[in-house]
């Protein structure tokens, strides 16, 4: 035993047993959670002088109780929320959609699928109203217009590019000539398994290409102005050592009407919902040695107490999608989460499950949620992106129309008869998270959010320098987008 540790229940005529000693050891600010114990003890078990795990537990509960009532809705808060509307719905969700199983003409029907619902939004433009079928694009053409699905993406030896793609009909090879530097450049973002369309002439085999366009966004302007104001939080990764709960408490206390300036409370009673964007728990075996970092090892457990950490907001709706820690199956589309592993929470009145990626209007404002797993993807294939570009990301998927455009490396897709991941609809707010770094911008009107993280930096972090923003939350109000930080005392 460390004589620290016992010393300072010694200094106040306290034993310590040895499971009691190990639970204090193993805990991450030492220091703060002796002083804390011996104050409840002091104050609330004056018989005691044996410190048991027993008597830890006490405290835990005593403390939870503590916060749970410094936490809990102000009346003038509740009043305001007890008095609105809350309108929204569910306009896309693909729990319950899925049918693949797993069969070859599944991944043929969901490629086609692909194919089909973003050359149908390249032809929105009305130069690829008629476009060539590739079967024939062997012959000497001028002026033509085709749409595929990327093959494959090649440099030559001489600096050109060459970018194979496939149409129903056939395939073809498309040429980006390295003296056409403005579309050699802008060509340098093109994919695997996207879908363009090119413009050019064809010579020979090859279709030189003088324009490629993508399924693009128009700019969005709302239907109507945004009169209320929504919070975005992702990554909460309940159940991690890193867990800041602290951060995650003061949020809540923050929301529901009882903490920060009073502009910030005002902005508080503003709120209409809450929308969780995965990776709400830590989850188990999600990647090595994961336990070692774990807090709460089990993943009943760390739902119960994501039930009881979210159990203090009432009045407003709280819509979860999960993310790839989450329990639920990996692939995405991913379903809701269910009553298995989240029974609290789904019991919860307030709460609502939805899939990942799911398309939520609230009121009028039309919010895609997906959770960013294909960020990793896009970083791996693309030179000079990293995790922390989730805004030129977030532009990059919105202008291909599609959340996870290149199957089959990290993403897991299932092939679904349905392309789900295709943005059908362009939405006012785009919520994105799982990179752990938040970021905020305006792209032709659509807002491109990523809301950070309440973990800390963990070791696998560490290694690879990634500094998270944690206990960040944007909060859009009313049309703009605030950050408020919850890391300060
Ligand atoms: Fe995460």
């Amino acid at each position: 035993m460390s004589n620290d540790i016992i010393k300072k229940f010694q200094e106040v005529k306290l034993l310590l047993n040895n499971n009691a000693y190990a639970e204090i050891k193993a805990n991450n600010d030492t220091d703060y959670f002796i002083n804390e114990l011996i104050e409840y003890i002091e104050e609330n078990e004056t018989d005691n002088y044996i410190v048991t795990t027993d008597t830890i537990r006490n405290y835990q509960q005593h403390e939870r109780q503590r916060i749970h009532e410094s936490i809990k809705e102000n009346p003038k808060t509740r009043e305001i929320r007890e008095n609105q509307e809350t309108p929204y719905e569910i306009t896309m969700d693909v729990t319950n959609k899925s049918y693949t199983d797993g069969d070859i003409k599944d991944l043929n029907k969901y490629f086609n699928n692909r194919f089909e619902k973003l050359k149908k939004i390249i032809q929105e433009n009305p130069e690829y109203n008629r476009v060539e079928d590739l079967k024939n694009t062997k012959t000497n053409i001028d002026n033509l217009h085709v749409i595929g699905i990327v093959n494959s993406i090649n440099n030559t030896k001489n600096g050109h590019k060459i970018i194979e793609i496939e149409d129903t009909t056939g395939v073809g090879s498309v040429i980006v000539l390295k003296d056409n530097e403005d579309l050699l450049e802008s060509s340098q973002t093109i994919v695997k398994d996207e879908v363009i369309g090119v413009s050019g002439s064809t010579n020979g085999s090859l279709i030189r290409a003088d324009e490629i366009a993508h399924p693009g966004i128009q700019r969005r302007i709302m239907d109507k102005p945004m009169d209320f104001s929504a919070v975005f939080i992702s990554d909460v990764h309940i159940g991690s050592k890193q867990f800041d709960e602290n951060a995650f408490n003061k949020f809540i206390k923050w929301l529901n009407g009882n903490y920060g300036s009073e502009e910030q409370q005002d902005l508080a009673n503003d709120v209409k919902y809450l929308i969780i964007g995965g990776d709400l728990v830590d989850g188990i075996g999600v990647y090595p040695n994961q336990e070692k970092e774990l807090k709460i090892k089990d993943i009943y457990e760390q739902y119960e107490e994501a039930g009881r950490l979210l159990g203090d907001v009432t009045d407003i709706p709280i819509i979860i999608s999960p993310g790839n820690h989450d329990a639920t199956r990996l692939a995405e589309p991913q379903p809701a989460l269910t009553e298995k592993y989240a029974k609290d929470l789904c019991k919860q009145k307030n709460v609502e499950m939805v899939s990942n990626p799911s398309m939520i209007k609230l009121d009028n404002i039309n919010v895609q949620v997906y959770h960013g797993r294909s960020f990793d993807d896009i970083v791996m294939a693309l030179n000079g992106y990293t995790h922390a570009d989730t805004d030129k990301i977030m532009k990059l998927l919105l202008e291909k129309r599609h959340l996870a455009p290149i199957y089959g490396e990290r993403t897991p897709l299932a092939s679904e008869f349905e392309d789900y991941m295709v943005i059908d609809e362009v939405p006012d707010i785009l919520h994105t998270g799982h990179v752990h770094i938040n970021s905020h911008v305006k792209y032709k009107g659509v807002h491109m959010l990523n809301s950070g993280t309440f973990q800390k930096q963990t070791e696998f972090q560490k290694i690879y320098n990634i500094v998270p923003t944690y206990g960040q939350v944007p909060v859009i109000k009313r049309g703009t987008m605030q950050l408020l930080d919850f890391t300060n005392d």
